[in-house]
């Protein structure tokens, strides 16, 4: 069974599409922070896709040499910095940020973690600045696909506090930190694209 859990050649697979879509949601963008940014498939690519954007990469302290070493032939390549370590729990760069793009992490993440995801991207984000979080997602309105319920109970026999999320929950959470819905753009594979925008007067 593939779980997709820190699957590389998924990231291979869905690299197309999401940038395919990021190119004309970040055409204005100069400073994007990438979280869980694994084995840099996403990190790189984008040089190619989005030339104009400085790609600040980020994981969590654990996982952090694995993506620093995929880097390391760009080191000296402004647009896409030595990464950074940061657990979405813990400290967050002081920088603001014109994007925040995340991939295949809200499954992985404890709610707990996915609440402080959304309370970072919200306070480092500039002004109309775009938090864009890319993988699978169960949506009230929608009939959950095969895919999805099976790679949720994997996901939940492994780890309890993984789970695919719901992107109901997911709206709320954003609200909660000042980030509106702007796209929920369907990808292939069951899997989602949603963007949120921040709002220019947080609600709290
Ligand atoms: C399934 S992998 C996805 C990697 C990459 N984004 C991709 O699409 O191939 C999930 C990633 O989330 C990261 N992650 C999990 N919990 C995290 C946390 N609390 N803070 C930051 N990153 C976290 C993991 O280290 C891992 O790289």
């Amino acid at each position: 069974m593939n779980l997709r859990i820190g699957d590389a050649s998924a990231a291979e697979r869905n690299k197309r599409p999401i940038f395919d879509a990021l190119v004309t949601w970040l055409a204005d963008a100069r400073a994007v922070l990438e979280i869980g940014a694994g084995d840099a498939t996403h990190a790189r690519y984008a040089r190619r896709r989005l030339p104009h954007v400085r790609w600040q990469t980020s994981e969590a302290p654990a996982h952090l040499r694995r993506l620093t070493a995929a880097l390391v032939d760009g080191a000296r390549d402004p647009r896409l910095p030595a990464p950074l370590a940061l657990d979405v729990r813990g400290a967050w760069p002081a920088a603001c940020f014109d994007a925040v793009f995340a991939a295949n992490v809200a499954h992985i993440m404890s709610e707990t973690a996915v609440a402080a995801l959304f309370a970072g991207a919200g306070a480092h984000l500039n002004a109309h600045g775009l938090f864009c979080l890319y993988g699978p997602f169960f949506d009230a309105d929608e009939t959950p696909g095969e895919g999805n319920l099976g790679f949720d109970r994997a996901l939940r026999a492994r780890d309890p506090a993984m789970g695919v999320r719901a992107r109901q929950a997911l709206d709320a959470l954003a609200a909660d930190h000042g980030l509106v819905c702007a796209a929920r753009l369907t990808m292939p594979s069951d899997n989602r694209l949603l963007i949120w925008r921040k709002a220019d007067s947080p609600r709290r």
